[in-house]
């Protein structure tokens, strides 16, 4: 199965078993828009808990808040978003579909970097055991000539996205020959910017109304609010506010499903230190934000983390942590150093002094900020896509699980009477109001066991514990574990410290140590 194939997969599978569903389907969707459904919802809202309970609950440093959507307009001018807040759009004039031109050079240094790896692959096969990756890579005529091209693009793109040079875009464009995919041809038109942000009407009738906007970032509720915090809550830097919420981009190329979406959730933690100390705190959160995501066990080789070409408007450094996603490394976080751009514009826009005073040296300044920003669909994306699995069983037979870390699975238990009758189902309704105050549990007692253990496996479940007549006789179930299929049979005394330790959150929490 091709990696498309296997993300196709995925999407459907995410619709069938209410995980995430087209907006308003009935009407044919609205593009870039998802809804989450019943088992969607219980994974979000424990991807938020690991989140926020590691930045709130296990640094001292760090408090949350929740700020509105609506902000004043002039936020969105001192934060540079009315004026910067764009994306380089090229049409194809045959197909009539919108690119960016961004995207469509990253896709073709991609595929140079794909090249290479064929090229590598094809020598392996060839040289056999005494293969040498490294210095094939470093000798080979083919991978050179490949590697040049693709570093002249890079570094040329680089400079046109600096510069917002668009003109030197649309160049690149051509001078890579990439082709429109829907019309195959290379009829382009020039680049222009397009800004992302939605604006509306506040106010009930139009005269006199204000535009306003939607959030494009949830950063700036955190940065009009530094002072409220820093005072009421007496906090001294370096110091963090983290905040989760809703955040809405006029994305013109809306794709892979969940991953780039019209109205979004992120989570986002900004740190306030000293003027000087940025580089030092940028690093340490790159570390701890790195550790956060490798602690879910998908694998240390598919993160990596990604420099950025072009740093935004407010940033003196920046870099993303991709995921290896079935369609190739992709960001997932940013971590950027952002000056005091922010607070520093905040104070010039609204007239008041928005500084700290530092009682060791008895200075007052504009702190700086390191913040982490991660997409909460994103990382809905990228458990999904690490979970997904479809496995050949040595009965012949085939399921599809989701290897779900237990501690985020939507599911914690599911509760199954062997037969409807002989009192099973009354003791599986005792079992479940056991459990039901501090796990999501479910109760399931149609078809065969077997398929019963098949539709827990494809929503994530970790436990499926039968209740049979030995249950009534010695008080013991039976419990099957989802990953290894494994059953064993333990008291129903123990079920609930069993299922409280191996899903809880602590399990993750000390792999952080923090
Ligand atoms: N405050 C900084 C900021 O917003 P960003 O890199 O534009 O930085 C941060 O966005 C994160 O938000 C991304 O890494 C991604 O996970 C998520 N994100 C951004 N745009 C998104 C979109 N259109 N759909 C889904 N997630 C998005």
């Amino acid at each position: 199965m091709t990696q498309e194939e296997l993300f196709k997969k995925l999407v459907a599978h995410c619709k069938e078993y209410g995980f995430v569903f087209p907006s308003s389907e009935i009407y044919d969707g609205l593009g870039a828009v998802y809804d989450y459904g019943q088992n969607g919802v219980e994974l979000k809202n424990n991807i938020k808990r690991y989140w926020w309970d590691s930045m709130v609950k296990l640094h001292e440093n760090i408090v949350g808040i929740d700020a509105a959507i609506f902000m004043h307009p002039k936020t969105w001018e001192a934060s540079g978003h009315v004026g910067a807040f764009n994306d380089p759009l090229i049409d194809n004039k045959d197909s009539k579909k919108r690119y960016r031109a961004d995207v469509l050079i990253e896709d073709w240094l991609a595929k140079q970097d794909e090249k290479i790896q064929k090229e590598v692959d094809k020598a392996r096969k060839r040289f056999g055991e005494a293969f040498d990756e490294e210095q094939y890579r470093a000798t080979s005529p083919r991978v050179a000539e490949i590697a040049a091209k693709r570093d002249a693009v890079h570094a040329r793109f680089a400079e046109a996205l600096n510069a917002s040079d668009l003109a030197e875009l649309r160049q690149i464009i051509l001078d890579c020959e990439i082709v429109c995919p829907i019309s195959g041809t290379r009829n382009w038109t020039e680049v222009r910017q397009f800004n992302l942000m939605f604006s509306t009407q506040m106010g009930s009738t139009a005269e006199g109304a204000n535009t306003i906007y939607l959030r494009p970032e949830t950063a700036q509720g955190i940065f009009v609010n530094f002072l409220n915090v820093q005072k009421t809550g007496r906090m001294k830097l370096p110091f963090g506010i983290a905040q989760i919420g809703k955040a809405f981009r006029n994305e013109i190329v809306a794709r892979q499903f969940i991953f780039r979406m019209r109205e979004f959730e992120q989570m986002e933690m900004q740190f306030f230190v000293k003027p000087g100390t940025e580089m030092h705190w940028w690093n340490e959160w790159k570390n701890t934000r790195m550790a956060w995501h490798r602690a879910l066990g998908f694998g240390d080789d598919n993160y990596r983390f990604h420099d950025h070409d072009k740093l935004a408007h407010y940033a003196n450094a920046a870099t993303d942590v991709e995921y290896n996603f079935p369609f190739g490394f992709k960001e997932v976080e940013g971590i950027h150093s952002r000056t005091d751009f922010d607070l520093g514009n905040h104070q010039k826009f609204s007239g008041k002094k928005i500084q700290y005073f530092d009682p060791e040296s008895g200075e007052s300044f504009v702190p700086y900020v390191v913040e982490t920003s991660i997409g909460v669909d994103r990382m809905f994306l990228q458990v999904m896509s690490a979970a997904y699995c479809e496995e050949k069983l040595e009965n012949g037979d085939e399921r599809v699980v989701l290897r779900i870390p237990a501690a985020l699975a939507p599911t914690k238990v599911a509760v199954m009477p062997l037969v409807k009758k002989d009192g099973l189902p009354e003791k599986a309704r005792e079992i479940i109001d056991n459990l039901k105050y501090d796990f999501v549990v479910t109760y399931d007692e149609k078809d065969s066991i077997g398929k019963r253990y098949r539709r827990q496996d494809a929503v994530g479940t970790p436990f499926c514990v039968t209740v049979d007549h030995q249950t009534l006789e010695d008080g013991t179930v039976t419990v099957r574990h989802r990953d290894t299929m494994a059953q064993e049979r333990i008291a129903i005394e123990a079920l609930h410290a069993m299922v409280d330790e191996e899903c809880s959150f602590r399990k993750l929490f000390r792999k952080l140590n923090l």
